[in-house]
């Protein structure tokens, strides 16, 4: 599928996504304590987008079970919710989750802590965050996509963590998933020119040891081999002449 140039009125409707995915994100972070199961936060996170009047573009995605990815732990993205997986104090949690408004879809991610966590976990939550941040300063028209992956891959590695290459960043739109691929480490070449009007996901997955991944039995759950930490943080994003709009950036951030 080709890279798609919104209009304005595309833009507003992928504000609008973006703005109630926001709302989801900024809600379900209070929910997170230790006891709860991660179903109930996929529970929760769909009544969250519905009564919004979204519809939950992950569930039934290529047969994907659940609204919410609730990844724990070492587990990187695409963890599947259920009622046996109990929170408990210490554990981080990456929620995934992502509606469609009006046919155009927003996607964004975020590592909570769940009560008090170890130094080097809330040094990987923080050091993920920072990443999207590097990575977004190229995030404009004129600059070109790999100088976003080179940047995000470049500061994982210099705070001495690891980068997933098994999974990358996307083009957002009318699908969940559009061309560009938006990889998190240095690519050869530049990639292409950034134009206004380009929106995309850029996620990256981060992680306390190596950067080897796995999935689980049930096809879905990713998780690193060396059985580290990890964290995910992803905003949907519109390319500018000037600095990037952020579509999913909660109010509290
Ligand atoms: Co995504």
């Amino acid at each position: 599928m080709a890279v798609t140039i919104k209009t304005q009125h595309e833009i507003e409707l992928m504000r609008q996504s973006g703005k109630l995915l926001e709302e989801v994100h900024d809600t379900l972070r209070d929910f997170i304590k230790p006891g709860i199961t991660t179903k109930d936060i996929d529970r929760y996170g769909e009544e969250l987008i519905r009564e919004r009047g979204g519809i939950p573009n992950f569930l039934h995605y290529e047969g994907y079970p659940a609204s919410i990815c609730v990844s724990v732990n070492e587990e990187v993205v695409h963890g599947i919710p259920t009622e046996e997986r109990k929170l408990k104090e210490g554990d981080i949690v990456s929620l995934d989750a992502g509606l469609i408004w009006k046919g155009y879809h927003s996607d964004a991610a975020r590592t909570w802590a769940v009560g008090s966590i170890s130094k080097e976990a809330a040094e990987l939550i923080k050091v993920t965050e920072e990443c999207f941040f590097e990575g977004i300063r190229f995030a404009k028209a004129g600059c070109h996509l790999y100088e976003i992956s080179k940047a995000i891959g470049t500061y994982a590695n210099q705070r001495g963590f690891g980068v997933v290459e098994d999974l990358v960043g996307h083009g957002i739109g009318t699908s969940l998933h559009e061309d560009p691929q938006v990889p998190n480490f240095r690519q050869k070449g530049r990639g292409m020119l950034l134009v206004p009007g380009m929106t995309i996901a850029i996620e990256p997955m981060i992680t306390a040891g190596g950067k080897e991944v796995q999935w689980e039995d049930d096809d879905w759950t990713v998780t690193t081999v060396d059985g580290s930490l990890a964290a995910h943080y992803e905003n949907t994003v519109l390319i500018t002449d000037g600095e990037p709009e952020l579509f999913t950036l909660t109010h509290r951030e």
